[in-house]
């Protein structure tokens, strides 16, 4: 579905990333992970296309990416600037309001209504439908990251872009996370790329895990290589574990139904 072919980030004489081929499938979970300034908000970015790449080409389903982010892209940051003035449903509103009445942001009679209903139902789905009303300095961080991911859903992208997205959360609101990011991943049918630090994240959620290193190092110039894919490691019992929850079947360790 996404396809990069040789892609490059640079800025100025500062090689961020070099050499970047990599085919994405339809529906897979692609964790990345990396030391820090490696340049995987950098991927992200180029993939949200909020930057160009300086070379290479990505496509997606065969065409070149639109130069703008557009609906079929939704992203989630580490911390999120959902919109202090607006309430939950006001922040997830926001987004349709936007792509329908561009101008004004406003929506009115049967539109808006519809929109209400669109956005209720995201937020059922992220599990905040007791919270429609709350502004977001009454959330805690958890809650504010349910917020960001139904923002991020409503207008439906097909590919969901997650930079560290649980790193600043506690260990148990990061697992009630981990449980909500896979059932929407299956039950919208995305392709998600997940930046994480998190080692033990990225082999439990993704179906792929990239690491994103330097290949080559010149001390006397540390901007002179970028990094590049050193390990891309698919992950087949998650995609045993997932075929056998949607199959209602059993599979054992050596793949014996
Ligand atoms: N707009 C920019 N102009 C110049 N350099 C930039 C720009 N954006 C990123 N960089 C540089 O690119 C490199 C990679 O940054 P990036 O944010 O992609 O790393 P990262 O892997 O996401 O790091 P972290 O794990 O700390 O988030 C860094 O050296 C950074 O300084
Ligand atoms: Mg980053």
């Amino acid at each position: 579905m996404l396809s990069l072919t040789n892609v490059w980030v640079e800025y100025g004489e500062k090689v961020v990333l070099e050499r970047i081929s990599l085919d994405i499938a339809e529906g897979a979970f692609v964790s990345i992970i990396g030391p820090s300034g490696a340049g995987k908000s950098s991927l992200l970015r180029v993939i949200l296309g909020q930057d160009q790449p300086s070379r290479g080409n990505i496509t997606l389903d065969g065409k070149p990416l639109p130069a703008e982010c557009g609906p079929d892209r939704g992203v989630v940051f580490q911390r999120y600037s959902v919109f202090p003035h607006l309430t939950v449903l006001g922040n997830t509103l926001l987004g349709l309001e936007f792509a329908q009445a561009p101008l004004t942001a406003r929506l009115f009679g049967s539109a808006r209504k519809a929109a209400v209903a669109q956005a209720e139902e995201m937020l059922a789905a992220v599990g905040l439908s007791d919270s429609l009303d709350l502004y977001p300095t009454e959330m805690s961080g958890g809650m504010q990251q349910r917020l960001a991911i139904a923002q991020a859903l409503i207008k439906r992208p097909r590919i969901l872009l997650l930079d560290e997205p649980f790193g600043a959360l506690d260990p148990g609101i990061r697992t009630d996370m981990h449980t909500l990011i896979t059932r929407l991943w299956r039950e919208f049918g995305l392709t998600i790329v997940m930046v994480t630090h998190d080692i033990k994240e990225a082999f439990g959620l993704g179906t792929r895990v990239l690491t994103l290193d330097k290949r080559r190092h010149d001390p006397h110039a540390p901007h002179r290589y970028g990094a590049g894919v050193i390990y891309d490691i698919a992950l087949t019992r998650r995609m045993a574990a997932e075929a056998e929850m949607e199959a209602g079947i059993t599979i054992d360790k050596n793949g014996n139904n």
